[in-house]
């Protein structure tokens, strides 16, 4: 196990399309996956794809807090809506507190479903110390391929759907500022938080994400 560096943007790793994982169940994934676990356990946050510490393969992973799981009230009563019961044949990925436990994916690939956008805010362990508004699917599918080579399937909407969205889009070499429309909405995150009222939006969702949902 190691923990690894992080490229931060400007580095050409992050700007490649990653390859596909030919065999998921290799040795050589799972020894991977483990140093990227260990490295985003290290740096706090709350997804990390491959890229991200120099490996331009398609692996991601990523939690989702309870806290952010469920951001209307009406759907945190945990048992229904829960945005890991992709296809309802069991409770895989729905943690404890209602947000998604570690999620593995080899080989991602989003779907939109709908076509309604979202604006929020979003960090990112490679853009340190700053934060940005950024246009995202607000349901979207998505599938992908366990380390044992199982394909799994999920629906998101909301955080979740973004955050996903965040991750593949490293795969494909695509930092969040590039989706940014309006620049006006990127700035140092402390000075973001600080003055949030003053880069209040319509369409703009009014929380900011705490320091450990980097992604
Ligand atoms: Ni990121």
């Amino acid at each position: 196990m190691a923990i690894l560096k992080i490229a931060r943007m400007g580095h050409p790793v992050l700007h490649q399309v990653a390859e596909p994982v030919d065999d998921p169940a290799a040795p050589e994934v799972s020894a991977i996956v483990r140093d990227m676990i260990e490295t985003l356990d290290d740096a706090g946050g709350i997804g990390l794809a491959a890229p991200q510490v120099h490996i331009p393969k398609r692996i991601v992973i990523f939690f989702i807090p309870g806290a952010r799981a469920h951001p209307d009230a009406e759907e945190g009563d945990g048992d229904e809506g829960d945005a890991g019961d992709g296809d309802g044949d069991d409770d895989e990925g729905d943690a404890d507190d209602g947000g998604i436990d570690l999620t593995i994916m080899i080989n991602p690939e989003i779907v939109p479903v709908g076509g309604e956008m979202d604006l929020g805010w979003e960090a990112c362990l490679s853009v340190p110390d700053m934060m940005g508004a950024v246009a995202r699917h607000g349901t979207i599918r998505y599938r992908w391929q366990t380390l044992d080579g199982e394909t799994m399937e999920r629906e998101a909407s909301g955080f979740h759907a973004r955050a996903v969205q965040h991750e593949c889009d490293h795969l494909d070499g695509i930092l969040y500022p590039m989706r940014m429309e309006d620049l006006s909405l990127f700035g140092f995150a402390d000075e973001v938080n600080r003055n949030k009222a003053l880069l209040a939006r319509p369409n703009l969702e009014p929380e900011e994400p705490p320091e450990e949902e980097q992604a």
